[in-house]
């Protein structure tokens, strides 16, 4: 039985920073984030955006193309979780008007959660295959104004249904994974900013990518030249091009050019968005399938990372009708409007701030959105923009 992706649905807040205006901000050479860093933009969600609000919003997208009473899963896998007790899936699936008999649940481990929400929805189609599941990843990554890793933040969901006989890509079980307890990135309880080794972080990255990437190919009995393309997790794009880079090392002149050309179609979505940790591999795929000319079966190698840190290399294979499931990215995109550094910097002072109880926050969102409209009683609101 083919199992799969058959929808994708993402999500980013209204707002960003251009790369050039926080560089000059910062005194810093723009080059530095433009080719140093390899990002162009990041998205901001001011106060009233949220992993949950932003999770409800990318699934929307493809809502009202799906029977909703198939649904027998939903998992958020999420490391900017908005309750220490109580999952985000429930705000989710209370939005998306979900049936009460649905398994739901939040899954962490860093940038890792989605890839783990997905190979947990595999195992569940295997046993349950008239039923779906949604798997979602959504998170803000936040540094701090004037840290290192400020140039690397963004914030963004990406929503995925998995079924039997998917329309846009099956995944294969066969998996390679590599965990080690160490500290790259982390984020106390309590802390609304990560804190982070950031060089270690961008060497370990490295090093699970060749150990898992290595395996795989052994334990499989693949060849890197049977791959269509390779996509990475991406903290901000240069680091997914060291790794691609390490990858193509030793090819033929026409296989390296090939996996070259499909990684820039892998990063055109992340450059404009900045890092949406568990969404930001899948963010790399959804940009591939926009980007690039596929066809049936071919093949992509995937790499999931999540500092702490757990990583794993996996494939997909294209489906005959991924084209037409396609929801253009760029309509999300391109309504954002630009911020100066000040109100940037003026929005993300305040959404460190826990809200007033009782205070209702407003929304700039567009219509049918939905976000988070402030607490009552010490429980979070959630509305649709009217
Ligand atoms: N023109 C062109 N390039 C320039 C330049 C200029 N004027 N000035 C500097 N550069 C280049 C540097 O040569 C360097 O390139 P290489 O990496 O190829 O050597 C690059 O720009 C970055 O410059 P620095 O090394 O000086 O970097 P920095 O000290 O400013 O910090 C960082 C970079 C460590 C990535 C920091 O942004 C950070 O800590 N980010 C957050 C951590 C992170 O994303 N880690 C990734 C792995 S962990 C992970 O993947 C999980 C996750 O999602 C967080």
């Amino acid at each position: 039985m083919k199992i799969g992706i058959d929808k994708i649905g993402f999500y980013t807040p209204n707002k960003y920073v251009d790369m050039v205006d926080l560089a000059m901000a910062r005194n810093v050479d723009p080059n530095k984030y433009l080719k140093g860093i390899g990002q162009e933009k990041m998205s901001v969600a001011d106060i009233s955006q949220d992993a949950v609000s932003m999770a409800i919003n990318a699934t929307k997208q493809y809502l009202p193309k799906i029977d909703i009473d198939k649904v027998g899963l939903l998992i958020v896998g999420t490391e900017s979780s908005v309750d220490e007790s109580k999952s985000a899936s429930l705000f989710v699936k209370s939005a998306l008007k979900l049936k009460a008999s649905v398994r739901t649940f939040e899954i962490k481990e860093a940038c890792f959660g989605l890839t783990a929400a997905i190979f947990t929805a595999y195992d569940y189609i295997s046993t349950h295959a008239d039923k779906t599941a949604i798997v979602i990843g959504s998170d803000i990554a936040r540094y701090g104004l004037n840290t290192a890793g400020e140039v690397t933040q963004g914030a963004g969901s990406i929503s995925l249904l998995i079924k039997k006989d998917p329309a846009m890509l099956s995944i294969n079980p066969q998996t390679s994974a590599y965990s080690k307890d160490i500290n790259d990135f982390w984020r106390p309880t309590g802390s609304a900013t990560a804190l982070v080794d950031g060089k270690y972080s961008t060497q370990v990255y490295l090093d699970f990518f060749e150990y898992t990437f290595k395996n795989y190919q052994k334990q499989n009995h693949v060849d890197i030249s049977n791959f269509k393309a390779l996509l990475y997790h991406l903290p901000f794009t240069k680091m997914g091009l060291k790794a691609n880079n390490l990858a193509i090392a030793n090819l033929a002149e026409r296989d390296a050019k090939k996996l070259t050309n499909e990684f820039k179609n892998s990063i055109e979505l992340s450059k404009q968005v900045g890092n949406i940790y568990t969404g930001s591999l899948y963010l790399g795929l959804l940009s591939l399938l926009v980007h690039a000319e596929l066809k049936l079966n071919d093949l992509i190698g995937l790499f999931s990372y999540g500092s702490g840190a757990m990583a794993e290399f996996f494939t997909f294979n294209i489906e005959a009708g991924y084209r037409n499931e396609i929801i253009d990215p760029y309509l999300i995109l391109n309504r954002r409007k630009r911020l100066t550094v000040a109100e940037y910097e003026k929005i993300f002072t305040e959404s460190l701030q826990a809200p007033i109880d009782g205070q209702s926050l407003v929304s700039d969102e567009q219509a049918g959105m939905w976000y988070f409209a402030g607490t009552k009683n010490h429980i979070r609101q959630y509305c649709e923009k009217s």
